[in-house]
């Protein structure tokens, strides 16, 4: 059978036109995705955009005020029983019972599920091997955060909900994080997960959206939301003031220039042209240029470039 992206023929999520208000806060506001079976998805937005609500509503956990909303064919909310054998879910802020270990808090989760994977599958998954045997409120940030993953994937569920699964991982942590996200998907599992890290979107993920005060702003493959909003190259200048912005701004290629933390970018669709001309500057010592990289368009910048905000703002 052909694979159609984004069709709901093959979706194992379906939303549409959802909408959440809390009072007169709009949370989530008419979104609409598809996510194909076998797909890890990402959904991506600065603080507050309205993932965490997106989340808790395809989970079943919230009900929606608007739209339509599909998981494995089931709605959440009225086929809640049903729908819960199947999917895997981690939250943000989950409630853990603190006199259990680690080993009794998965094995616990996994009596939920018919056809769950080993503990000891999940501990060597999760790293937390020599953890087992400790209670879960004396594990570090890190180790905790792992267990809680652990805990959504332990049921062997076909659909897995990760809210920011690897926030407060060491990168060790994270990479081995995204070893086991892409063995999963590899035995056919659904992935939706959401992140504040862009490498690990554009690295993970075959499809983001990205959400902004409730609302989706893009939608597609990383590479196409790339090529969609860059055609330009990325030209990096550290250690400049942004006194300079006026001068790199009418430099030749260059459409945008984006400052932050002691750092320039400008955006040109002529990198040599621009590079020089920044070196021609150098030269009658109107710029001093340190550490200069050029680099292709990143999801991070396309990020920046839709919200406005640099991640955890
Ligand atoms: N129970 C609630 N009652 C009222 N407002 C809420 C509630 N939960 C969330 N909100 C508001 O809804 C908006 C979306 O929150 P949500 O948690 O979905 O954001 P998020 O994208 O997950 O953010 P973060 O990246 O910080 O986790 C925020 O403005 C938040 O303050
Ligand atoms: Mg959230």
């Amino acid at each position: 059978m052909k694979q159609l992206k984004g069709s709901a023929d093959l979706a194992s999520i379906v939303v549409r036109e959802l909408t959440k208000r809390y009072g007169n806060l709009t949370a989530v506001n008419q979104i609409s995705l598809v996510v194909e079976t076998g797909e890890i998805f990402g959904m991506l937005g600065p603080n507050g955009a309205g993932k965490t609500t997106t989340v808790e509503i395809l989970v079943g956990l919230r009900t929606a005020d608007a739209g339509e909303v599909k998981v494995l064919g089931f709605d959440p909310v009225t086929e809640d029983k049903k729908l819960k054998r199947s999917i895997g879910v981690q939250l943000q802020m989950p409630a853990l019972f603190p006199r259990l270990t680690v080993e009794e808090a998965l094995q616990l989760n996994a009596t939920f599920y018919p056809d769950p994977f080993p503990v000891d599958q999940v501990l060597e998954w999760m790293g937390l091997t020599d953890r087992r045997k400790m209670f879960t409120h004396k594990l570090s940030g890190g180790q905790l955060q792992r267990l809680i993953v652990g805990m959504a994937i332990i049921g062997n569920g076909k659909v897995l909900f990760l809210d920011e699964p690897t926030t407060g991982l060491d990168p060790q942590a994270r990479h081995n994080l995204w070893d086991v996200f892409q063995l999963l998907q590899k035995m056919g599992k659904t992935i939706f997960l959401t992140t504040h890290y862009m490498e690990e979107a554009q690295y993970l993920c075959d499809r983001v959206a990205i959400i902004d005060h409730g609302s989706i702003i893009a939608l597609g493959t990383p590479d196409q939301l790339i090529g969609d909003q860059f055609e330009e190259k990325a030209i990096e200048l550290s250690e400049m003031g942004s006194e300079n912005e006026t001068i790199l701004r009418e430099l030749p290629g260059v459409t945008r220039v984006q400052t932050a933390h002691n750092q320039i970018t400008l955006y040109s669709t002529h990198v040599e042209a621009t590079i020089r001309e920044l070196i021609q500057l150098e030269a009658e010592q109107r710029l001093a240029i340190s550490g200069l990289a050029i680099r292709k368009a990143s999801l991070e910048d396309v990020f920046l470039k839709l919200t406005g905000r640099s991640i955890r703002q």
